[in-house]
């Protein structure tokens, strides 16, 4: 497959739909070192990977659930599964943390974006091994007592949880936005 068709026809599939088998640690560890190679204006490196697997999946999911019950002891049942459950589906997630450099001449946004590059290269990478793979956020990333427990430290973000795992089934193509609609002419 050459590049252009890959990105042509990369899509997210919906973590729920994501199942065994995941990657294996040999094809995880190849897909982490293809998302390193991102666009990276002052070799900062402002990024770093946090890998959650196994049974951790299980103990993030009640975590998130304990801690949106302390939110809202009253939130409906429905609301705090879905929160237990949320890692419980791919087999492999990987928190993309950024780990801005604050100061540097290269703005804390170019930082930025080079770690949201990092998650669009593992999204790309992990369909072009064949994994169906989808980049959530939630309220979870936002979460200061969530984000403790993972380990971030204060001045870093969490850029995306990278579900990846097997497709369990189709998923229908949605509309994408028409080039038209995006693509001007720069006419001075
Ligand atoms: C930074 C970021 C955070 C996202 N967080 C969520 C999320 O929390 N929940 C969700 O349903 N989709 C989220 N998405 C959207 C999905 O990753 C995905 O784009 C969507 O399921 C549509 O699929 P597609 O990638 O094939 O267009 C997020 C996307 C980005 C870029």
């Amino acid at each position: 497959m050459t590049p252009i068709p890959a990105l042509a026809q990369r899509r997210s599939v919906p973590s729920r739909q994501l199942g065994a088998p995941g990657p294996t640690d040999a094809q995880t560890r190849s897909l982490l070192e293809a998302a390193l190679r991102v666009p990276d204006h002052g070799r900062l490196a402002p990024w770093r990977f946090l890998r959650i697997e196994g049974d951790a999946r299980h103990t993030l999911g009640e975590r998130l659930a304990a801690r949106a019950l302390a939110l809202d002891a009253n939130a409906p049942a429905a609301a705090i599964d879905k929160d237990r459950q949320r890692f419980s589906f791919a087999p492999l997630v990987v928190a993309v943390i950024a780990t801005p450099v604050e100061g540097h001449k290269v703005p804390v946004i170019e930082q930025l974006l080079s770690g949201g590059a990092v998650c669009f290269a593992l999204l790309q990478a992990a369909q072009g091994l064949g994994f169906g793979a989808q980049w959530l956020t939630g309220w979870a990333a936002y979460d200061r007592v969530i984000l403790d427990g993972l380990g971030l430290a204060a001045h870093e973000q969490l850029l995306g949880f990278i579900h990846i795992g097997t497709p369990q089934g189709e998923v229908p193509e949605r509309l994408r936005p028409s080039l038209a609609d995006k693509l001007t002419d720069w006419t001075p």
